[in-house]
């Protein structure tokens, strides 16, 4: 089912227009989603955010109808863990940007921001309820830190882990890499099979560095320590530095080793960047060899492969902006259509649900 929409300048926003198109910051984060009725604080949201114009449904919203929406019913423009993560880089970032190697006096204020990460996630169970969307994020190692750090909490509430292993996985996770902090090799957007053996083997020393730079904070737990010095530990026993197998890892540490590597894949670090749909594949393939196959289970049935935002390529050529997911399906989203396959846009709007649309698949994202 389409409906039209129209584009509209923010200063001619009277409030309770429909948003029809999601609004998405630089960095892929949407702030805004779509099918929100513009409210006057979300209209000077919009303002706050610098736009001059927005797309908008055209039918609008009779003043009494937004009155009984129950506010259930209105999606959440953005979850607060999605916040929290953005102060909390702030945090993270100035932080670790001063640390050296075994100099800990300030690292406790990042424990206090896995803390609040914890926090806003529990304040806001749909969190872990929903599917989790994640966007193809910028590339660096305070971002990624953080992005591990909520994932890895999100799906250890999920596992149904207990409150003491849910904070041991949280700070673990956003400490995980600080022994990237001391190591001089370049680490981004590269395999470690593309790197020099010499390279390779000191990349693969952040975890060692990392551990012996915090194993005398009485702080940090023994298994937050584990975390980081075994997050690099695959179940075959390929990984490192000791090349443990499974029946000898941690739940904890098994679960942000995932966590780590599907946003090491999509973030670039110590990896080559995939897009999301490519990384969700590569955790499929490695299910049950390298990692986990419950707690892989696990995150491929809760994080969406395209998620709200994106322009999704379809198999029949044509483009569309996914504004929806279906819940339990998570690589068939509802998507609004912009190009037919000869390149050509689509006058009116149209709609598709993937869940009714069987014959048609997503192959690729932009
Ligand atoms: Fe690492
Ligand atoms: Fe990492």
């Amino acid at each position: 089912m389409g409906y039209a929409m129209r584009k509209v300048k923010v200063d001619d926003l009277v409030g309770n227009e429909i948003l029809a198109l999601p609004i998405v910051s630089d960095n892929d984060i949407v702030l805004i989603h779509a099918d929100v009725v513009l409210t006057s604080d979300l209209i000077t949201r919009v303002r706050n955010i610098g736009l001059y114009e927005i797309y908008i449904r055209d039918d609008k919203v009779e003043e009494k109808k937004v009155d009984i929406l129950p506010k259930s019913n209105v999606p959440e423009h953005i979850y607060k863990v999605e916040e929290t993560m953005e102060d909390s880089k702030v945090v993270v970032k100035s932080v670790l940007e001063k640390h050296i190697y075994k100099h800990n006096k300030d690292l406790w204020q990042i424990g206090q921001e896995a803390e609040k990460i914890i926090n806003s996630v529990l304040e806001e169970p749909e969190v872990v309820t929903n599917i989790t969307e994640i966007r193809n994020v910028s590339t660096d190692m305070y971002t990624h830190c953080l992005n591990v750090c909520s994932l890895s909490t999100i799906m250890a509430l999920r596992l149904k882990m207990s409150e003491k292993q849910v904070r041991n996985v949280s700070i673990g996770a956003i400490l995980h890499d600080i022994g990237l902090r001391y190591v001089n090799v370049p680490y981004i957007d590269i395999t470690e099979k593309e790197m020099n053996k010499k390279d390779s083997l000191e990349y693969r020393n952040h975890t060692v560095y990392g551990y012996s730079s915090i194993q005398d904070e009485s702080w940090i737990s023994d298994t937050s320590k584990e975390i980081i010095l075994m997050h690099h530990e695959r179940i075959d026993g390929t990984g490192y530095p000791f090349g443990q197998t499974g029946d000898k890892l941690k739940l904890e540490v098994k679960l942000v080793s995932i966590c780590d590597e599907f946003d090491s894949l999509i973030s670039g670090i110590g990896n080559k960047k995939l897009k999301i749909y490519e990384a969700i594949e590569f955790l499929k393939i490695n299910s049950g060899v390298k990692f986990d196959a419950a707690i892989t289970n696990k995150l491929l049935e809760s994080v969406a492969a395209f998620p709200v935002g994106i322009t999704v390529i379809t198999d029949k050529g044509e483009k569309g902006v996914v504004v929806r997911q279906n819940k339990d399906y998570t690589d068939r989203p509802v998507i609004r259509m912009t190009f037919h396959s000869d390149g050509t846009p689509y006058e009116e709007n149209v709609e598709k649900n993937l869940m009714t649309e069987l014959t048609m698949f997503i192959i690729d994202t932009e």
